[in-house]
């Protein structure tokens, strides 16, 4: 299998071999890595084989396997979600940071929520935190639900439908957001794994790509408590641009924090 998706120009073949291993015996990596050399069974290897020619048309692993890995915990994914990224937890560290004491009670609200990946995460450190799931998608909205529950802090979340916050009221201590954000021209130029398989509504931040954040800086100010949190993420390109839309806004800027590559990757503001 490795060497098959080696010949087919993909880019990590023993890792993504390992992964649809794993996926089809129902295990870990840990597991995998563990597991005595037991032939696969007639059926197992079959689903082994229907993977590796899906993977070999394109279709991303996460997809094929139906679920992801965010902050550590399981993420059931649908063709309503994005598939949770890496670069997406430089939120969750930078939303961490800004909570001295993750054993208090406090509000937060998550604008776009996808699987739920930034909501649950923050709601698994924070054990009496509880917090809003919003999207306009209601099919990303029963993967999130779903995913609340899988991980155990589907008591303190809610979630919701709203373009954005219009259909929010309340007051939040901390609200995070990872919109879309590539602006519409260069959707075409992304890698086809990306381009046809995450949700164009996840990706598609309109003519310059910053149509979301106008529209979540201008209710950021409403939503928040004084000294509350605001935590954008965005593109590797726009930590100017992102930052320089909430001049005039009652939010103070103080960080642009990298991802683990080094790229701009969150904005974190303040309501003043
Ligand atoms: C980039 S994805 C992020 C998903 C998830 N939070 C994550 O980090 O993986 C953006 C999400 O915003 C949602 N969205 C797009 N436009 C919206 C709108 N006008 N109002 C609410 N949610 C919207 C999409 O459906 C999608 O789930």
């Amino acid at each position: 299998l490795r060497r098959t998706l080696a010949e087919a120009g993909i880019d990590n073949p023993a890792y993504e071999a390992r992964l649809l291993l794993a996926g089809v015996l129902g295990i870990g990596l840990p597991a995998l890595a563990l597991r005595s050399g037991r032939p696969l069974t007639e059926a197992e290897a079959a689903t082994l084989e229907a993977f590796a020619a899906r993977r070999l048309a394109r279709e991303p692993v996460a997809r094929i396997l139906g679920e992801w890995e965010f902050w550590g915990l399981p993420f059931a994914l649908s063709p309503d979600t994005l598939v949770p990224r890496p670069d997406t937890e430089t939120v969750v560290e930078a939303a961490l940071a800004r909570i001295p004491d993750r054993s208090r009670t406090f509000a937060l609200i998550d604008l776009g929520t996808g699987t739920g990946c930034l909501l649950v995460a923050l709601l698994h450190e924070c054990p009496k935190a509880w917090g809003l799931g919003i999207d306009r998608s209601p099919g990303a909205l029963a993967t999130a639900r779903a995913n609340a529950r899988r991980n155990g802090v589907a008591e303190r979340a809610l979630f919701a439908a709203s373009d954005w916050a219009a259909a929010v009221s309340g007051s939040f201590d901390l609200v995070v957001s990872n919109p879309p954000y590539i602006a519409s021209p260069v959707i075409a130029t992304l890698d086809p794994d990306v381009r046809e398989h995450d949700p164009m509504a996840a990706l598609d931040g309109g003519a310059d790509g910053l149509d979301a954040y106008r529209r979540i800086l201008d209710e950021a100010p409403r939503l928040l408590r004084p000294g509350g949190h605001l935590l954008l993420e965005i593109g590797y390109d726009q930590g100017e641009s992102v930052p320089r839309l909430a001049a005039g806004l009652p939010l103070a800027i103080e960080e642009v924090r990298p991802d683990l590559s080094g790229n701009a990757r969150c904005v974190a503001l303040r309501r003043i």
